[in-house]
This record gives structure tokens, sequence and C-alpha cells, in this order.
């Protein structure tokens, strides 16, 4: 079966005159996978995510989504359909006066029968927990719940890749939870790949996959515990590591040995509770 998506010596130049800021990219994402995509500002992260759907066509090399080409025209409608993007800035992502009317939009766009929109709206609102915000205005929602209802307005379209760009990174830390929830039930529940951009470790962490871009270069294609092993590279590039993550780097460096790196707080906890009993 074709790879959900798959990325053969991509290079991207925004003008011509300009240098390429993706270099030489190749990877593949298989079906229901869960990826971050780690980096600093201007590594790269929106530039690749924009090539995923369309948005921005390589200057060089391939872009394949289930085996078609994004470059192909003929292939652009099926694109959006199938790839469903959710941006940083929530307040930039709705266009009707309810946050009802603004997921039916998106099913008019493609031409959805009225009965099967109620039950698709339904769905995407039950998937998303805004069931009791869908007569809101989006205006009036908060960070979390805005992000929400823009997820539901993409999930209603049934996407089988969604695309997170900084998706949490303008919410205060309760929305950010509710947003990461979110999309890890999704993940657990549908039949979906997702890519998570972000630059910050502990929600990249949340993954199963981990890419790190580096000036628009692959520097990294880790697991969670993989990545962890990477403690000085990354920090010297500046990253913060979770002080979780940080104490687990620490006793390994002083010779504990860990059975592997505990990537979330609850396991890390669970795991010193069983080490301290064993004392
Ligand atoms: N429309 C554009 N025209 C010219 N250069 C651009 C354009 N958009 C982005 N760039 C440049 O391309 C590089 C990669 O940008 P990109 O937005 O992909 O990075 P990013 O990793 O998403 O950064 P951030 O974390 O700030 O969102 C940066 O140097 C940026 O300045
Ligand atoms: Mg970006």
């Amino acid at each position: 079966m074709a790879a959900a998506i798959y990325v053969e010596d991509v290079w991207f130049q925004y003008k011509e005159e300009d240098p390429a800021v993706v270099q030489d990219l190749s990877l593949s994402i298989g079906a229901r996978e869960f990826v971050a995509v780690l980096g600093r500002n201007g590594s790269g992260k929106s530039t690749f995510a924009h090539m995923i759907n369309g948005l921005l066509l390589p200057t060089r090399g391939k872009v394949e989504v289930k085996g078609r080409n994004v470059a192909d025209e003929a292939n652009h409608s099926w694109l959006r359909q199938r790839v469903g993007m959710v941006f940083q800035n929530p307040e930039h992502q709705f266009v009707a006066a309810t946050v009802r009317d603004d997921i039916a939009f998106g099913l008019e766009n493609i031409g959805m029968p009225r009965e099967k929109m109620i039950e698709r709206i339904e769905w995407s609102a039950k998937k998303t927990g805004i069931s009791e915000l869908l007569d809101a205005e989006p205006h009036r929602l908060s960070g979390g719940q805005k992000q929400r209802a823009a997820i539901a307005g993409v999930l209603a379209l049934k996407p089988s890749i969604l695309v997170f760009d900084e998706a949490t990174s303008m919410l205060d830390p309760y929305g950010r939870k509710e947003v990461l929830a979110t999309l890890t039930g999704l993940f657990e529940e549908e039949n979906i790949t997702i890519i998570m951009i972000t630059h910050d470790i502990k929600e990249a962490l949340q993954a199963e996959r981990i890419l790190v871009l580096e000036e628009g270069k692959l520097l990294l294609d880790q697991t969670p515990a993989g990545l962890c092993n990477e403690g000085d590279r990354l920090r010297a590039r500046g990253y913060e590591w979770p002080y979780f993550i940080e104490m687990q780097q620490e006793l390994t460096r002083q010779g504990v040995h860990l059975p592997t790196y505990y990537v979330t707080e609850e396991e890390w906890v669970e795991a010193l509770w069983m080490l301290s009993s064993k004392m």
C-alpha cells in the first residue's frame, strides 16, 4: 500500500534567487502514524506542511499523498479534502457566525447533501468535545474551544491526514491540554495520520515518531525515547528539555541504568515510585 506521505529528495525555494528553505528531504510516513515535526523558528516546518496539501509545490523532488503526486493539479481538490490543516491562530479560522455554520461551510463546499451534513456536524462536534458549543459565536469561545471548533471543521471532511501547524502555541496551558487531548483521542479512535508541528519538545514527545528539522534539513528521525538520548545535541541547539526528562538524562549520565526514557511525567512518576519501593 502507498505511504500516507512520501517525500523524495525534496527542495523548496520561495524565490529563485533565495536559498532553499527545505533541502534534500526524503522520508515516508505510514497510514495511522502520529508524527511530530520539531524545529526552531524558520527551520522549514510550515513550508513542509504546505507541501503536503499542495499549497506549495516542491521546487525539486517529489511529494506524494497516498500515491498521488501533489504537483499534479488534477489531484488538488482531492488533496484539500484528504489533508486537513489546523493553524496557529484560532482567530483566523472562522468564516461563519456560529460554530455549526462554520463546519457546514466546508461541507457545502464539497456539495454534501443536507441530511448527511447534519449527521456529519454532530459527529465531528462529538469527536472534538464541542457538541454544546455548536450554536455559539466562534469569537466568544476560549482559545482551546476555538481550536477544537477549528479541528471539528476539518475533521467533518473526514480527512485521512490531519496537520496541526503549531495549533497549541497561542493557547494557555489549559487550552493546550484540551487540544492535545483532542488530538491524541482522534488518533486513537480514527483511522488517521497525524502530523503535529511544534517547537516544544514536551509536546513532540506525545507523538510516536519525531522528525527534527534544522535549516530545512532532517536532523533526526526518532522515537520519543530515542530523542531523549539526544539530550546534549539538542540542548546545544537551544532546545529546553522538560525537567523530568532532564532528571532522567542526568541520572543516566551518573551511571544509573534506566531501562528506557519515560516520556510523560506520569510514566516517570510511576517509574520513580517503583524504584523507590525497591530501595
Ligand atoms: N512566503 C515566503 N517568502 C519568502 N520566504 C519565506 C516565506 N515564508 C517563509 N519563508 C522563509 O522560509 C524559511 C522557513 O520558513 P517556515 O515558515 O517554513 O519555517 P517554520 O519552521 O514554520 O518557522 P516558525 O516556527 O516561525 O513557524 C524561513 O527562513 C522563512 O523566513
Ligand atoms: Mg511555521
